[in-house]
Parts: structure tokens; sequence; C-alpha cells
């Protein structure tokens, strides 16, 4: 499959949103079929470079032991609707950064998964203010998303559950990078 052959009002909406998002098939091992403009600005890689890829090459030789088996759970359980997690990425420079992924399914009518969706935000690097306004507007993304993707037969799932201490998770974030300075991963 490719990005050409989905709904054209769901491309141009994932192009428009101001946060990073991705798409990936729910077949196989997941490959990427739509990256938008924000996940270049975030990530470094644009649309050429990651189509038909499985985005776990952000995670370069990291071990991400418990976010994989997060991620691997919900993909795996039908009836999980969304996963939220944070797991250590690099951008195409190298640069190390906590990535708070977001991840939900949409669903065809005919009750299969259709597509993976995604969310990426650098929580490493970021104010608690600046967390917030991300979940609104990954909220908000989420929320517009619904009726564009309904009219190509497509139900969003999964609820977004915002960041309630977004100090400590940001705190967190910074731990995770300050550790691996020391590691022997650089
Ligand atoms: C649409 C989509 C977007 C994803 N985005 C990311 C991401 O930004 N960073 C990341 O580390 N993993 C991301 N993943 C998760 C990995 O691709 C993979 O599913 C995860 O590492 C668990 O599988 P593994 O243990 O076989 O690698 C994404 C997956 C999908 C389907």
């Amino acid at each position: 499959m490719t990005a050409t052959q989905l709904p054209p009002a769901l491309r141009a909406y994932f192009q428009s949103s101001p946060v990073a998002l991705s798409l990936g098939e729910a077949v196989d091992d997941h490959p990427l079929l739509l990256t938008n403009q924000r996940f270049r600005d975030l990530t470094g890689y644009g649309s050429n470079d990651v189509v038909g890829r499985n985005c776990r090459f952000l995670q370069g030789d990291s071990d991400n032991r418990e976010p994989r088996l997060r991620i691997r759970a919900f993909l795996g359980d039908e009836a999980q609707t969304s996963v939220r997690t944070a797991i250590l990425n690099f951008r195409k420079d190298g640069t190390p950064f906590v990535n708070l992924l977001y991840m939900s399914k949409l669903r065809a009518l005919t009750g299969e998964v259709r597509y993976i969706f995604a969310s990426q935000f650098d929580v490493s690097r970021t104010q608690p203010e600046r967390l917030a306004d991300y979940d609104a507007a990954l909220g908000q993304t989420i929320a517009k998303l619904a009726p564009v993707a309904a009219e190509s037969g497509i139900a969003v799932e999964g609820t977004l559950i915002t960041i309630a201490n977004t100090a400590a998770t940001i705190a967190q974030a910074k731990m995770t990078l300050s550790d691996l300075d020391t590691s022997s991963f650089l």
C-alpha cells in the first residue's frame, strides 16, 4: 500500500496538523505510510526517508525494553485502543531525545484495524506549559480527525489520557538523557 491510496482528506489533514504525526499500516511489520512536516521538524527525517520502514529505526541501538513491550502489547491486543509511553529516540543527526509517543488505531466499518495512528513529542527539551499545550493540540487533532476519517468509513479509536504531572514527566525524560551521557551509548 502507498500513501496515494489513502483518502486525500486524511492526507491533507495530516499535513495541516500542528503536532508531529505518523500513520502506519496495520499489517505485517507496520510500515509507515505517511509522516507530516512536524514529524520532519522533530526527527530530521522526511517522508522519503521513512515511508515503508518500521518506525523503530528511531531507537537506534537503545534497548527501550519496557516501552517496546507496552507498544507490542498495544499492537497485539485487538481490544486495546491506545497507548502512551516515553521512549528514547535519536534524530537523523544522532541527537538523542525522549519521545512521548501516543498511538491509537483507525478501524474500518468492517471491524478490521486499518491503520495505526501515532504522534511524537520531544519531552526531554520542553517546559511543563509546552507539554500541556502539546496535549491540548494533540487532543484537538484527534477530535477533528474523527469526522475527516468517518467520511472514508474509518473510525478513530482511543482516548488521549493527558499527562497529569507534566513537570515530573519532563524531569524523568531529562534524567534519561543525562544517564545516557554517562553511559556507553555515546
Ligand atoms: C505508526 C507508528 C509510529 C511509530 N512511531 C514510533 C516512534 O516515533 N518512535 C519509536 O521509538 N517507535 C515508534 N513506533 C513503534 C515501533 O515501530 C515498534 O512498533 C516498537 O518498537 C515495538 O516493536 P519492536 O519491539 O519489534 O521494535 C511506531 C509504530 C507505528 C506503527
